[in-house]
């Protein structure tokens, strides 16, 4: 019987995850090997959109395994076709890219954009972006993010990337020049708790953008598919991206990521110039396809708002009477909550264990902050007893 010490010795050990080994899982619940149940405030880490082991979804599954397994990229599957043509009809796009995680999207975005601007100008290829950002871990992604956490070790970073404060208006013109490729943003952080994109920011972004014919890519990995609200989170913003990165939600937990685009981005492309094994293979499409169907319902969109509203008085209700969260912010069902630290003598790390261990699932933003990411279709009741988990559990590490 695998334990916890075997993990530990045949797993590189990038991650510290919980102490306890999952054994299944069903809408907000989960289950662990000793069949202690929790309630799941992370939908593994914003992806489980639509709970887990959703019925429609593994009915999907089981009958594309059944039929199409996997060919490549050289032969073509409708299930890809149908995934296509239902993420170009919801949003700005004309094309789509398939591939398989959100920081190979990223990856993606970034050859398309330098792909296509350096195909009327030789040294257009820098790429602008922002402080806290967060795109994933490959070589690219962590030269974009440049936080030191994330880069330690793994020097030479890619060159040509310039990186600005995020929502800082001021000399961001500074970075832009006929150089400038794009510029890559997250509308939503969350890597130092939930932070928005300003109005007045993203303006200034156009601006530059326009002016020095850059692209605009929008990294939606997370917040994509739903999460807060939308379909994608730029429907909110006033912005039209020219690439859009998705993944995370897009197949419910079946990996998949992609990219968007235009049709006169696209046209620069050539074949072989980029490509992956796995990408728009037919199980992970089918099921896309349908997670692309259920989330667009209005009903589940709308429902999002009222969560977040919901989650936001809980909180709001236990911080006034004990005063210990310093922030709470969110964007649909992405709650950030940041702690002060003179008043809250715990580490994050183990509010999170103290969490695990009184049944309830959540995530770290960062040393101060906490995370919450619930599935889209958490039931009301689920939050009021989640949210009295979390709140007796501050209240026992505050003793
Ligand atoms: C905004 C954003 N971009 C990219 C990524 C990387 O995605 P993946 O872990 O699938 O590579 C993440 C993952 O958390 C993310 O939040």
């Amino acid at each position: 019987m695998a334990n916890i010490n075997d993990y530990n010795k045949n797993i590189i050990p990038f991650y510290r995850p919980a102490n306890f080994i999952v054994d299944r899982a069903k809408g907000s619940f989960v289950w662990d090997k000793n069949n202690k149940k929790y309630i799941d405030f992370t939908a593994g880490i914003a992806v489980t959109n639509l709970g887990h082991n959703n019925k429609d979804l593994v009915k999907v599954l089981n009958d594309q395994a059944k039929q199409l397994w996997h060919l490549s990229p050289l032969y073509i599957n409708q299930p890809a076709i149908d995934l296509s043509k239902k993420l170009c009809n919801k949003t700005f796009a004309d094309r789509v890219y398939f591939c398989n995680s959100g920081a190979e999207s990223v990856e993606s975005a970034i050859k398309i954009a330098r792909k296509y601007t350096s195909s009327f100008h030789k040294k257009k290829s820098e790429i602008i972006s922002f402080s806290s950002s967060f795109h994933g871990r490959t070589m690219t992604s962590i030269s974009l993010a440049k936080s030191k956490h994330l880069t330690e070790g793994f020097a030479p970073l890619l060159k040509g990337i310039r990186q600005h404060k995020y929502n800082k208006v001021g000399d961001l013109k500074k970075h832009f020049s006929e150089n400038t490729s794009a510029v890559i943003l997250e509308l939503v952080q969350w890597h130092d708790g939930i932070i928005k994109a300003d109005k007045k920011f993203l303006t200034e972004i156009k601006r530059l953008s326009k002016k020095y014919k850059s692209l605009i890519i929008i990294d939606e990995v997370q917040s994509g598919i739903g999460r807060t609200g939308t379909f994608f989170a730029y429907e909110q913003f006033n912005i039209k991206p020219d690439i859009l990165c998705f993944a995370k939600g897009i197949a419910n937990g079946f990996p998949i990521g992609g990219v968007l685009t235009t049709e006169k981005i696209s046209k620069k492309m050539s074949y072989g110039s980029h490509g992956t094994t796995f990408g728009g293979g037919p199980i992970a499409c089918a099921i896309g396809s349908k997670v692309v169907d259920l989330i667009s319902k209005k009903k589940l969109l709308g429902d999002v708002f009222k969560k977040e509203k919901f989650f936001l008085e809980k909180i709001n209700e236990f911080n006034e009477k004990y005063e210990c969260f310093e922030d709470v912010k969110s964007a649909g069902l992405w709650i950030s909550i940041h702690f002060n630290k003179n008043l809250t003598p715990f580490s994050v790390d183990e509010l999170i264990a103290k969490c695990h261990s009184n049944g309830l699932m959540i995530l770290k933003a960062n040393e101060t902050s906490v995370r919450f990411s619930p599935s889209l279709i958490i039931e009301n009741d689920l939050i009021v007893k989640g949210m009295k988990i979390f709140h007796d559990t501050v209240l026992s590490l505050l003793k």
